[in-house]
């Protein structure tokens, strides 16, 4: 097995979620909670990590399907995160070195504090790092207790606090360095005894303390870093904090987004440099957008849609898995999907392309500097070709490929006469 390891606990259910999905895979800007707190064990230099699944199993297995360093441990019974982190004796029982634990409902963790933790680890080899943060308000966490010297003592979940404890603001966001095997000896000890009955991990570092191993309590999360998701108002804040991490990297390469607070753009989502996001812009899943391109106000990008440079996308228009190449436009109230759109063509006005018969989904190709005029609909499959032009409400019907340089007119629609002189 090779370390670091990280653990990432993921098998409660979440109950406050009021959920039939397992609480990891409610989605953060696009992608699964679990998926970003295993990017952080990822970046923090984990090169195993192992994902603890219970509730709802089989759909966490399937978010993480393909990821090569992902391996899975089963916990049977929720018995809590003691008993969770004991599910992965088996497959690192004969692990040695440090090995983070993570919980999956903290979708915001980054991996720069993981990494300081780790790094520390690599010289002094502690029994146990934690990682902890001082915030405003504390509730929900487990509170940090440590004696009048400042040493670690011990971890009180909040509802096992008295009320001087309470008031304490350095809390446990569960980010852990655990020295293995080590760890597997405080986990035996564990016992129920306390408000939840359940077998604490938070009880791990106490009990290493008083087999004489050194336990350190280090404050190096942010308050931002350790929102966890445990109801919908959370995931909500989650959400708005991750968005603003999102939009504040594509500010900071060079795209202009106009009014964030009305803009959405999925974590996938790649775009050019001097690019302007009007408001009301939603771009969901993986999307590319390219150099200088204009997007919005209201305008729905969605999955697979690949945008070239100088692009422009305006009030009212979805597009969806289409591509659109230099210089293309759809600046008003018009559907593009399953489309490809040629260079400096002009898609007009409430035009569509028709993708869909019902039963299957069919493919539109726009060429080159071609005219698409208002309120044409394109019913795919089909063709239209370089420089052709589309008039107005025409109905181009699927297999009638318009040729290159011509216009059609009508529905459905037909060659342009030349006029009769
Ligand atoms: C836990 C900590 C608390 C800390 C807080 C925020 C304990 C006892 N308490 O409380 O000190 O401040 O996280 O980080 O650890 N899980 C399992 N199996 C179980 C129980 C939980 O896999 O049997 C997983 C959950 O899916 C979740 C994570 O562990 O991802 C944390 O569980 P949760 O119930 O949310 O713990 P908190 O009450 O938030
Ligand atoms: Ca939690």
């Amino acid at each position: 097995m090779e370390g670091p390891v990280a653990i990432i606990l993921a098998a409660g259910h979440g109950k406050r979620m009021k959920s039939e999905k397992a609480k990891v895979l409610h989605e953060v800007c696009g992608q699964p909670m679990i998926h970003y707190v295993v990017e952080a064990a990822r970046g923090a230099g984990a090169r195993t990590i192992v994902v603890v699944v219970g509730f709802g199993a089989d759909q966490v297995r399937e978010a993480l399907g393909g990821e090569p360093d992902v391996v899975f441990a089963t916990q049977t019974r929720q018995l809590g995160t003691g008993d969770a982190v004991k599910a992965c004796h088996d497959i690192l029982k004969d692990y040695r070195g440090p090995a983070m634990v993570l919980v999956g409902d903290e979708p915001l963790v980054r991996p720069g504090p993981l990494a300081d933790l780790i790094a520390r680890h690599t010289q002094e080899k502690d029994a146990c790092l934690l990682g902890t943060a001082v915030v405003p308000d504390p509730t929900g966490f487990g509170r940090v207790l440590r004696d009048s010297a400042g040493r670690f003592l011990r971890i009180v979940e909040e509802r096992d606090c008295n009320p001087q404890e309470k008031a304490i603001r350095e809390v446990n966001p569960s980010c852990y360095v655990f020295d293995l095997p080590g760890l597997w000896d405080a986990l035996d000890q564990l016992n129920t005894s306390n408000a939840q009955g359940e077998y604490y991990l938070t009880d791990a570092p106490t009990l290493l303390q008083s087999m004489g191993r050194k336990v350190v309590a280090l404050p190096v999360l942010e308050p931002d870093d350790i929102l966890g998701v445990n109801a919908r108002q959370h995931l909500a804040q989650a959400h708005a904090i991750m968005q603003a991490r999102i939009q504040d990297h594509w500010m900071s390469e060079g795209v202009s987004i106009v009014d964030p607070r009305n803009t959405y753009i999925d974590g996938r989502a790649r775009i050019g440099r001097d690019t302007v996001i009007l408001p009301f812009t939603v771009i969901t899943g993986s999307v590319s957008i390219g150099l200088d391109c204009k997007v919005g106000p209201f305008s729905h990008l969605r999955e697979g849609t690949v945008l070239g440079d100088g692009v422009e996308v305006g009030a009212f228009v979805e597009v969806n898995r289409s591509q659109m190449e230099t210089g293309a436009r759809a600046r008003h109230l018009a559907y593009l999907g399953d489309a490809h759109v040629g260079a400096n063509a002009n898609i007009g006005a409430t035009a569509v392309t028709a993708n869909f018969n019902g039963r299957t989904k069919g493919e539109t190709r726009i060429g080159a500097g071609a005219q698409i005029g208002s309120g044409a609909i394109l019913v795919a499959p089909v063709s239209v070709g370089d420089g052709a032009t589309v008039g107005a409400n025409a109905v181009v019907t699927s297999g009638r490929d318009v040729p290159g340089a011509t216009t059609v007119v009508g529905v459905p629609a037909r060659p342009l006469k030349p006029k009769a002189r």
